[in-house]
């Protein structure tokens, strides 16, 4: 029996809770406005515009009426990930979560929706083609 222990690559994954948060796990790096960005391997990233803690969820979503079952469905073809490495997520003043790196997106049923190293999530709610930003947050006078 061989003693070499092979590392362990993180799979970053963002998955939509339904009529809740993104919620994401692997090498996370989430910009907040400070000199570098938090380091963690799981954060809750609100979708419904209402937290009182952009760009994570407190909760609120419960109670403002958000609603995304999350039943986006598969892209027509997946790409198998080849990247490596963190994911980087950025809110956009008044607009988007950007996610920067290699990450796995799933649906409220868990399956892979969309592999991609460089998107833009809603975080305003308004969005017609969520999790992803469609621009609504403009017209939605998005802020935050
Ligand atoms: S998704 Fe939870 S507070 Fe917005």
């Amino acid at each position: 029996m061989s003693d070499i222990t092979l590392p362990v690559v993180p799979v970053n994954a963002a998955f939509t809770a339904p009529n809740g948060p993104l919620i994401a796990t692997g090498d996370l790096r989430i910009n907040v406005g400070a000199a570098e960005p938090l380091s963690q391997p799981r954060a809750s990233l609100c979708r419904c515009g209402a937290s009182s803690k952009k760009p994570f969820c407190d909760g609120t979503h419960r109670t403002s009426g958000f609603f995304d079952a999350g039943e986006a469905v598969p892209a027509a073809s997946i790409a198998e990930l080849t990247e490596t490495g963190p994911v980087t997520f950025t809110p956009l003043p008044d607009g988007p979560l950007l996610a920067d790196g290699p990450l796995t997106v799933q649906n409220a049923a868990k399956q892979t929706i969309a592999t991609t190293t460089s998107t833009a999530f809603c975080r305003c709610g308004a969005s017609a083609n969520k999790p992803y930003c469609d621009g609504a947050h403009a017209a939605a006078g998005f802020k935050g």
